[in-house]
């Protein structure tokens, strides 16, 4: 057997929740690095990649360079400022590493209300942040989700 050409997986062989809550396209898998111009560096030099002008993001604790690719854009994160949620990443995970997954929702505040029905925990106080591209987001507790940070952006159909 060989695998769809169109996926991965062979549709017909996954399940889904009938519940409402669609997921929808990978916006961004999110990199803690430690030092930032050197890793941009290494994208742009080594791997060829489009990259962005380091944007500061002080209501987030972070410096961000965006890389587009064809499919998604990747994201790498350097602490800013005192108490960045991504220094005590950095403590733990020397050198950097993955820290989160956006996926796209039609309605964060739907989505949440309907992931915390199922006992998943949201970070913070539960109400959607302004994220880096504008957009209401949330995080899930990465202990729900078996150790990976989730992160749900809202993107309205356009
Ligand atoms: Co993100």
């Amino acid at each position: 057997m060989t695998a769809p050409a169109t996926g991965l997986t062979d549709p017909k062989a996954m399940t889904t929740s009938s519940l409402p809550l669609s997921l929808g396209r990978l916006n961004h898998v999110a990199l803690v690095v430690a030092d930032l111009a050197s890793a941009t560096a290494t994208w742009r030099d080594t791997l060829g990649a489009t990259v962005s002008e380091p944007q500061a993001l002080p209501e987030h604790g972070v410096t961000v360079v965006f890389i587009d690719l064809p499919n998604t854009r990747l994201e790498l994160l350097e602490p800013l400022g005192d108490g960045s949620p991504v220094s005590r990443f950095l403590e733990t995970h020397k050198g950097g590493g993955m820290h989160h997954v956006c996926l796209e929702v039609e309605d964060v505040r739907v989505a949440r209300d309907e992931l915390i029905a199922r006992g998943a925990r949201v970070l913070g106080d539960g109400e959607p942040r302004t994220g880096a591209h504008g957009n209401p987001v949330i995080f899930l507790h990465p202990a729900d989700l078996h150790g990976t940070l989730l992160e749900l952006e809202e993107v309205r159909p356009s």
